[in-house]
């Protein structure tokens, strides 16, 4: 059974209030997760309909129970590389995405997304499919696994904890959170003043790449580019800078005059987008209920022609 409190929604005023422009349109949430957003959309809505989509299916069987009664909502579960083909057809006045994982699967042992919990070292957003953690880390090269742990962890100990895993797979396989994570507090041993348990930055490394995030985040920015009506915005709320450089770099581009020809006097602005608001972080009250959403960013950006 899946306790509603796992899960408080983030920065959701802000949403609601730059999302929902128009109250009788139809709005995508491709990350809804356990609801908090969807039903917050739903409760402002004046004639409009909501699309809900996410890749897990426990969380669709929960939102399919806790919408139960909602006409207005219809629930589907897909990644976002699978957006292009479900929805084709469609244009919507707002599409949100909240990426990363949810408290639930986080605080869930049996998920293995945290070495705060001991579980099986799986990791994947959608259990059904894919490769798991274990079995990469139990497999991988050494040279492949430090890559990875560098370039979606930023870890700069990438080498010594590949090392490490390596070292250790030759006595046994590593099959759970926290095998992963005392292998890698030994060889990076936690200091007084550290802020961050050492394992950190390698289980988010891996959970990013299991979960091949970051084309799926390209994809996802791709198919909001091209299904947002005019005067529709999408808001994309991210947690980590990987993720927020993306979505910046994405937005930048798209709702400025393309860099070639901004040379060329007398030009119109062409670009069919423009930035709603600076990035967004949350306040400080909501750091203090809610500190997880400390390392949250909201960016906005409307279709304008
Ligand atoms: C932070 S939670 C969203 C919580 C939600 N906004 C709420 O209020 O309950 C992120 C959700 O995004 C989903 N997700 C992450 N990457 C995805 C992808 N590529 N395709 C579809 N869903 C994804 C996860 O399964 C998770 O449920």
């Amino acid at each position: 059974m899946i306790d509603e409190s796992f899960h408080i929604p983030v920065l959701t005023e802000e949403v609601i209030d730059l999302l929902l422009v128009k109250k009788s349109g139809t709005f995508l949430d491709v990350t809804s997760g356990f609801g908090g957003h969807s039903a917050a959309i739903l409760e402002e809505l004046n004639g409009g309909s909501l699309i809900a989509t996410d890749q897990d299916p426990e969380a669709i069987r929960f939102l399919k129970s806790k919408f139960k009664t909602e006409k207005r909502i219809s629930i589907h579960q897909a990644r976002f590389s699978e957006l292009h083909k479900l929805f084709s057809a469609n244009d919507f006045d707002g599409i949100l995405a909240d990426i990363g994982i949810s408290s639930y699967q986080l605080d869930t042992a049996e998920r293995g997304f945290s070495f705060m919990k001991d579980g099986p070292l799986d990791m994947r957003m959608n259990q059904n499919i894919g490769e798991d953690a274990s079995s990469w880390l139990n497999n991988a090269s050494e040279q492949e696994i430090s890559n990875i742990i560098w370039k979606y962890g930023e870890e700069k100990k990438a080498k010594r904890i590949a090392k490490a895993i390596v070292e250790a797979r030759k006595s046994f396989k590593i099959r759970t959170t926290k095998e992963l994570a005392e292998i890698i507090l030994e060889e990076t041993p936690r200091r007084f003043n550290d802020k961050k348990h050492p394992a950190t930055k390698t289980f988010q490394a891996i959970r990013i790449f299991i979960n091949n995030e970051l084309e799926e985040l390209d994809l996802l920015l791709d198919f909001a580019s091209k299904h947002l009506k005019i005067g529709g915005r999408t808001c994309i709320i991210s947690f980590h800078s990987l993720e927020d450089r993306m979505v910046k770099r994405f937005f930048r581009d798209h709702s400025r005059r393309d860099p070639k020809l901004s040379k060329l006097p007398n030009l119109a602005d062409d670009s069919s987008f423009k930035l709603v608001t600076k990035a967004i972080k949350p306040s400080e009250n909501e750091m203090n209920i809610n500190p997880r959403s400390r390392s949250a960013t909201l960016r906005v950006i409307e279709r304008i022609k």
